[in-house]
């Protein structure tokens, strides 16, 4: 557990104490018209591996968020105004808001002040007034700073809000994105965005969706941005600095745009532009681009992953030093996220290798069609070959792990049995049901669930649904067995009980895969 793991378990026991003690409110009408007593709001959504993430009471519709940086230092603290509009989904005496940046300042509900007490990473708000259930509300949180911090690649809490030699940007997956603006930090609650960016003349801003104004004022330009679509708060990305911002020709009606440090435009614009190609190949398997707009932001730095921030996937300089993990299925990963966990966002953390084993099934397939599998996985000519190696070292990830649909921590959510065991359940299930069924089920996945949220037990009903073949026990042994299950079709894929001889002489984990890229580390 990390330090600031810690202090927020800590923070966490501190609202529960300060619920209890709470004076009762008066009674307003709820909504079957009788009196309903209003109460706090849950200081979690009920996540089982980060129970104080997101907040209960309301759901989040739109956020704008107005952001200033005042100077071109990169390292510059940003200071901002968050407009939050808000349904009320209980009679609420008192809600929170996830915040664990710098500073906060005054915080309206309705206009009204109201008071509000920061806990932790908990920022408990009480209106003037108590709200009803079910009513519209809109928070005001004004003058809130977060301070960037240089990325520690061993260290993922470094990352949500960091800093390089040509600016700043976001990378807030999975519970950081509070670390920079106040919100309902969880993808179960996801929302509209728009974005107004004041920085010094000169400096470029970019953020998710489309550029809806750049205004010159006096010394300084403001720009904006909306992300229409809903966006979970941990996919946000804002990036200023001396970017560059290089326009390409669009894909489908899909307009493409790249943000690259100025002084890298020359020596990456070629590579970046495989992303039209991707976009292609995407949409032919599994349908239409969700959103208006996508693109690559490169960063020069070593973060040690890379993150499909809505609409602008973000790739630091070091994924393209790397030797052996292809910079080009990679660049394909995070670009099957943005169906895959941004369009259909998990409704837990737990339900996290719905996004990250399709995006590894998605990058292995089309390393294998480009001819790049054996150099990107260190060996392997055929997506099956690569499958079965992960098959072999099953067991032995499940019990390092946690099984699939299931891990053991949210210190290790992106461990590589959520990718590589998560992978390996789409292709037992492609066994199960066959190639045209299972295409078919991945279309009505992002069809049926798009701009939502969805479970692993919404992934298993609809599968079933669509190869009309029962496939609950089929799936729930996969996706949550301690041991796995036999592979349909390969009656001699071995699982290798011997947890000893995987260990290998390093005795690491990870040597269970030996040769494969971790994505969620390329840089370590
Ligand atoms: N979702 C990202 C990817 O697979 C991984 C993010 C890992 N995050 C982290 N803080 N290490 O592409
Ligand atoms: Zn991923």
């Amino acid at each position: 557990m990390t330090r600031i793991r810690a202090a927020r378990r800590a923070a966490a026991t501190l609202v529960v104490a300060v619920a209890i003690v709470a004076p009762s409110l008066p009674s307003t009408a709820g909504a079957a018209g009788q009196q309903v007593s209003p109460s706090p709001g849950a200081p979690g959504v009920g996540d089982r591996l980060y129970p104080r993430l997101g907040n209960g009471g309301y759901d989040a519709l739109h956020y704008s968020l107005r952001l200033r940086y005042a100077t071109r230092s990169p390292a510059q603290a940003v200071q901002g105004t968050v407009r939050m509009v808000a349904r009320s989904t209980k009679a609420l005496s008192r809600f929170n808001l996830d915040f664990g940046g710098t500073r906060v300042g005054r915080v309206l509900v309705d206009g009204r002040a109201a008071r509000a007490v920061r806990v932790g990473e908990e920022l408990v708000v009480t209106p003037a007034r108590a709200i009803a259930e079910g009513a519209p509300f809109v928070v005001v949180v004004r003058r809130f700073r977060a301070t960037p911090t240089t990325p520690d690649p061993f260290q993922p809490s470094s990352t949500s809000f960091f800093s390089t030699r040509d600016g700043s940007a976001t990378a807030g997956q999975p519970d950081g994105m509070h670390d920079v603006f106040p919100s309902n930090d969880h993808p179960r609650d996801k929302a509209a965005f728009a974005f107004r960016i004041d920085v010094p003349r000169g400096t470029t801003a970019v953020a998710n969706g489309v550029l809806t104004g750049v205004q010159p004022r006096g010394r300084r330009t403001v720009f904006t941005y909306r992300q229409q679509q809903p966006m979970a708060t941990e996919l946000t990305q804002v990036a200023v600095g001396a970017f560059r911002v290089v326009r390409r020709d669009p894909v489908d009606g899909v307009r493409v745009r790249d943000v690259v440090p100025r002084r890298l435009v020359a020596a990456y614009d070629r590579r970046l532009a495989v992303e039209r190609q991707q976009l292609r190949w995407m949409r032919e398997r599994v349908g239409d681009y969700p959103f208006d707009t996508y693109g690559s932001l490169l960063v020069d730095t070593n973060l040690g992953f890379a993150l499909e921030t809505q609409t602008l996937s973000l790739f630091d300089t070091q994924l393209f030093r790397q030797p052996r993990a292809g910079w080009e299925p990679v660049m394909l990963h995070e670009l099957a996220h943005q169906w895959f966990g941004n369009s259909v966002s998990p409704r837990q953390w737990s339900d996290v290798w719905v996004n990250e084993g399709h995006a590894t099934w998605y990058e292995l397939s089309y390393a294998a069609d480009r001819g790049q599998l054996r150099g990107h996985t260190g060996g392997f000519r055929t997506v099956e070959g690569t499958m079965r190696r992960v098959y072999e070292g099953s067991d032995f990830l499940r019990s390092e792990f946690g099984p699939v649909a299931r891990p053991r921590s949210g210190d290790e959510l992106f461990n590589p049995h959520v990718y590589y065991g998560g992978a390996l359940a789409l292709f037992a299930l492609r066994q199960q049901v066959g190639v045209g069924a299972f295409r078919r089920i991945e279309q009505e996945w992002v069809r049926r669930y798009q701009g939502r949220s969805a479970s692993t037990r919404d992934f298993i009903r609809l599968s079933s649904e669509v190869s009309g073949q029962p496939l609950d026990r089929f799936l729930t042994a996969w996706l949550y067995g301690s041991t796995t299950p036999p592979m349909p079709g390969r009656p001699n894929w071995q699982a290798s009980p011997a947890r000893a001889s995987l260990r290998g002489s390093s005795g690491s984990a990870l040597d269970a895969l030996r040769g494969l890229p971790l994505l969620h580390r390329h840089g370590g």
